[in-house]
């Protein structure tokens, strides 16, 4: 059983949900409190032992790289006015050089388009992909959940689900299963936004995954599915087909899914209320409230 050592981060994504400032921001840069959203879910793979970061980018998605880099100006300025804590937190959260790496997605053809377009610095072992629209808030982390999953399983490629809201199954990828007992359970097959009504049980795959290479060799084929995309989960339909075992995990923790207006502004209460030092933010809600 090799170890997962790298994950894959889809970033080329236009944002339309949150459109206006998406037009401009990449979404994955939108703050959640303090920090852009890609800072959540690169210090997920992190804490799990992640070794080397892809992301797959597109036009428009450069200030990640920036991100993700020093900033020589800001640094001296922060060091000249002895902000040695801020100077070293900000360091502390830089991947180490060469531990991140950038492909361009040159078209949205889909999910499973963008993760192909990892194939060849990921290359022949097992991988995470993290969708960076959600943040998953949970001790030990949703990857680290996901690594203990694989192990315990003997190598299983590996899916995060998580029960779906009621009417909202087609807008999803949703999993079915060979009996459920627990939070991890062998499946036996799963379908890209099933049409109303024939969804093959509740689960909704929500944006984590561990995958064995040979995923790339189906993805290269370059087929179609739902909304004329290369579908990831295509992919590992054909994957299971072909004998390759897969567990869904429903792991222990909430998830925010920032894809969307509400959904941002609910992560970034959530993040705000935990955070020590923003100590005020339930009273201010509350007044809010009371308005
Ligand atoms: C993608 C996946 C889908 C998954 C979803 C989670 O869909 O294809 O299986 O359930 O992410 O957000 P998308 O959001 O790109 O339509």
């Amino acid at each position: 059983m090799k170890k997962i050592r790298k994950a894959v981060f889809p970033v080329a994504g236009l944002g339309t949900r949150m459109l206006p400032a998406a037009k401009t921001v990449a979404k994955e840069m939108l703050t959640v409190v303090d920090r852009p959203l890609i800072h959540y879910v690169l210090a997920e793979a992190r804490a799990a032992g992640i070794e080397h970061f892809v992301l797959v980018t597109g036009r428009g998605k450069t200030a990640m790289e920036d991100y993700f880099d020093h900033s020589v100006e800001l640094e001296a300025t922060l060091k000249a006015k002895n902000k040695t804590a801020l100077l070293d937190e900000l360091l502390a959260d830089l991947p180490k050089e060469g531990e991140i790496s950038y492909v361009r997605q040159m078209e949205p053809k889909g999910l499973g388009h963008a993760v192909w377009c990892a194939r060849d610095i990921i290359g022949d072992e097992p991988f995470a992909v993290l969708l960076p629209d959600m943040i998953m808030d949970a001790t030990p982390g949703c990857t680290a959940q996901m690594i203990a999953a694989y192990e315990q399983t003997g190598g299983s490629n590996i899916v995060v689900v998580e029960p779906c809201p009621p009417g909202m199954a087609h807008q999803y990828g949703i999993v079915a299963l060979d009996g459920q007992s627990g939070r991890l359970n062998p499946m036996t097959g799963m379908v890209e936004k099933p049409a109303a009504g024939t969804e093959p049980s509740n689960l909704f795959i929500s944006g984590r995954y561990l995958l064995q290479p040979e995923v790339f060799d189906i993805l290269s084929t370059q087929e179609r599915g739902a909304g004329n995309e290369i579908q990831l989960t295509d992919a590992m339909l054909k994957m299971l087909a072909g004998g390759s075992p897969f567990h869904a995990l429903e792991y222990d923790g909430t998830t925010y899914d920032c894809g969307d207006k509400l959904g941002w502004l609910r992560a970034n209460v959530a993040m705000a209320l935990k955070r020590p030092d923003l100590r005020g933010v339930r009273e201010m809600i509350g007044e809010e409230l009371r308005r």
